[in-house]
Parts: C-alpha cells; sequence; structure tokens
C-alpha cells in the first residue's frame, strides 16, 4: 500500500527519533534484560540487542531484506543453544526490547492514527524475528537429540555386540563338557540307581545348563537356528512347574494353571522352555517379598489373530519406571541378578514373531506372551 506523502513524513520523524534515543533505549533494555552469569555469550546478548535495534530503524527506512532479519535470528538461536539457555528467558528479552521501543516512540509526538501503523510495523518485525529464531533454536534442538539418541543407540548396540561374542566364547567353553558330565551323570545314576547325591548333582547340573543356555540366547544367530513345532502349552508348563518344584515349595507359592489341553502353539520348544522358567524363578523371587497367599498364575486368552499366554503373580508392583526398561539388559534389582532373563526371554519370542508385554498393577504383576495365530 502507497503511504501518504503525510504518512512518509512522519516516518522521517520517526527514524531520526530511533537513532537519536538509541542510547537511552537501549540502556534501558540492558538493565532489565535477564542474563546468566555463566552465560559464555552475556556479551553478545547486548551486541544481538544493538544489532536487533539497527533492524528496526532499517525497516522504516525500506531497507531491511528477510534474509538479514532471518540470519540475525538464526545466529542468536545457535548462541542461545550452544549456551543452553532457557528459551523462556530468551523470548522475554526479545519482547522486553519490543515493549521499550513501543512505550517510547510516543515520545515522537507523532499522531496516534499514524503512529498505529509504525507500531504494527514493529510488531510483525519482532514477530517475524521471534518466529524465527524459534524455530531455529527448535530445530537445533530436535537436531541435537536425534544426534544423541543415535549416540546411545550405537553405544547399546556395541555392547550387545560385545555380549554376543562373549556368550558365543562362553556358551562353547563350557557348554561341551557340561553335556558330557551330564550325560555321565546319567549313566552313573542307571548303573548305581541307589547311589546318594546323584539327584543333587542332577538338579545342580540342570540349574548350570540353564544359565549356560541363558547365555546362548543372547547370541542372536544361535535362536534363529532353532526348529518350531506344536506344543501343548498345558504340558509344557507343567514340565516347568516339575522343574522348578523346589522353588515353589521353598517360597510357599501356590501355582494355579488355567490352560485348556488343546492350547497349541507353534514355536521353539527349547526357547520357549527357558522363557517359563525365566518367568517363573522371577515370580517367585518377587512372591519371596509378599505375604500370603502367593500366587503364581498361567492362564491363555485365543483372540482373532493372536494366542496369548499370561503368567501373572500377585506379588509387589514394578515401578512404572522400571517397566521402561525392564526388557533391556543388564537391568535387574537383585544383588545377584544378571538382568538378562527377561532380555532373553523377549529375544526368544520375538524370534518366534510374537511379543511380550509386561503390566503391573496393586492386583497382579503379569508378562504376557503374544503369538500371531492364522485360523
Ligand atoms: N514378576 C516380577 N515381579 C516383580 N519384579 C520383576 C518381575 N520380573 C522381573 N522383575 C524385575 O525386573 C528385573 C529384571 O528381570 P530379569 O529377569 O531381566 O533379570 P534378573 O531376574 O534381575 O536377573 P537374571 O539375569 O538372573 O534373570 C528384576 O531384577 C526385577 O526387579
Ligand atoms: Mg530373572
Amino acid at each position: 500500500m502507497e503511504l501518504s506523502s503525510e504518512q512518509n513524513q512522519y516516518k522521517k520523524v520517526l527514524i531520526s527519533y530511533l537513532e537519536k534515543n538509541q542510547n537511552v533505549f537501549l540502556n534501558e533494555w540492558n538493565e532489565t534484560i535477564k542474563i546468566n552469569e555463566i552465560d559464555p555469550y552475556k556479551e553478545k546478548i547486548k551486541e544481538n540487542g544493538y544489532g536487533m535495534y539497527a533492524l528496526v530503524i532499517q525497516t522504516f527506512k525500506g531497507a531491511l531484506s528477510d534474509y538479514m532479519l532471518t540470519k540475525l535470528a538464526h545466529q542468536v538461536a545457535k548462541e542461545r543453544l550452544e549456551a543452553n539457555i532457557n528459551i523462556g528467558d530468551f523470548l522475554y528479552n526479545i519482547n522486553l526490547g519490543r515493549n521499550i521501543i513501543i512505550r517510547n516512540i510516543f515520545g515522537a509526538n507523532i499522531p496516534i492514527a499514524h503512529l498505529q501503523e509504525f507500531i504494527n510495523a514493529i510488531n510483525i518485525h519482532f514477530d517475524t524475528f521471534s518466529y524465527h529464531a524459534v524455530t531455529k533454536y527448535t530445530n537445533l534442538t530436535n537436531d541435537l537429540i536425534e544426534e544423541k539418541k543415535s549416540y546411545i543407540s550405537e553405544n547399546h548396540k556395541d555392547k550387545l555386540a560385545v555380549l554376543g561374542q562373549i556368550s558365543s566364547s562362553f556358551v562353547h567353553e563350557f557348554r561341551n563338557p557340561l553335556t558330557a558330565i551330564m550325560g555321565f551323570n546319567k549313566l552313573l545314576k542307571r548303573e548305581n540307581p541307589n547311589l546318594k547325591y546323584l539327584d543333587i548333582i542332577d538338579y545342580e547340573l540342570n540349574q548350570l545348563n540353564f544359565r549356560i543356555t541363558q547365555f546362548l540366547h543372547t547370541s542372536k544367530s544361535d535362536v534363529n537356528e532353532e526348529q518350531r513345532e506344536e506344543i501343548s502349552v498345558l504340558k509344557l508348563i507343567e514340565e516347568i512347574q516339575e522343574l522348578t518344584y523346589a522353588n515353589i515349595v521353598d517360597a510357599s507359592v501356590n501355582v494355579e494353571i488355567d490352560i485348556h489341553p488343546n492350547f497349541f502353539i507353534t514355536a521353539s520348544k527349547d526357547g520357549l522352555k527357558q522363557v517359563f522358567l525365566n518367568l517363573f524363578i522371577n515370580s517367585i523371587d518377587a512372591l519371596k517379598d509378599k505375604e500370603h497367599p502367593r500366587i503364581l498364575r498361567i492362564d491363555s486368552i485365543i483372540e482373532e489373530n493372536e494366542r496369548i499366554i499370561r503368567i501373572s503373580n500377585n506379588g509387589p508392583v514394578i515401578a512404572s519406571e522400571l517397566i521402561e526398561t525392564i526388557f533391556e539388559p543388564f537391568v535387574t534389582t537383585k544383588e545377584l541378578g544378571t538382568g538378562i532373563g527377561l532380555y532373553v526371554c523377549k529375544k526368544i519370542i520375538e524370534s518366534n514373531d510374537g511379543y511380550m508385554n509386561c503390566e503391573s498393577n496393586e492386583n497382579a504383576t503379569t508378562f504376557s506372551l503374544h503369538f500371531p495365530y492364522d485360523q
């Protein structure tokens, strides 16, 4: 819109007023802005204020390009991020500058009708600056978060790769002699059925085998080689109940099994056995801290697209922060825990195309295993 010659006249008045009072305006701004003492750019804040003021004058001279305003906004946003300063303080200082200018230009004695248009122009100038600065600040912050996330995930992958390497060599070194000892122990038992302690040796060897197999499952390639088969979940759970019998009796836990004999799933049997063992042992451990009755309940649900097995106990509630990381390796609250039990469970279920969930509230803590199912 063409400016009237009168408006042009007042514009010149405004420009010279702004130029003449530059120090008054900027001193007031300097005295009232929020500056953090540890801000490495604190001197730059004042310099930027002067720059911004000069740009306001340029606006009225018609010499301000979008490029210059955006450039200053981006530069300031970058410095604010590097100074790790609160974005609220930054916006506060910008708005303070706007208020000081608007409040003081009434002193230029420009009639209100003409002044209104200049005030609008100043508002647009500051809004555009804030928009570019905050957008840049947000984009830079997001980039930084992405960078950190990818660093954490790379670091995590490295740790898992090391864990995988350790477990493979660990498993090879220990598994073969262990299998041989277990075989000889069986032979010994067959030839001398009444020999003392053989059952205890067998139980301890099974425990050791369980631990070693646990590590085997942390190295992915081995898991994928396992064969899938039709498994009667009820039979498998009963097998696990026998294997953990000593722990169940020791902790006085009541086991409730509510699974239909015809409930089958297709999965790797050894893998699933490992999962149930882990979940049983975790539940029994958790129930030890609880008053009676201590209930470990296993049931199943058939949904349209999946078959679900739930292992629940009425033990203590798991804190929501722990639930978020509970399936990560090395997460443990136990003095002698390794924190790989649930990580291994999740990996095994995922390698069988399923997924795991954990929910915990006052009534129960439930780990559910979901398997896809096509009818
Ligand atoms: N049923 C449960 N009730 C309450 N807390 C549980 C339950 N299952 C797991 N947790 C919590 O999750 C943590 C991680 O479990 P996870 O099985 O991965 O490792 P762990 O049992 O500590 O060690 P391990 O490697 O010997 O299994 C446990 O230390 C425990 O705090
Ligand atoms: Mg465990």
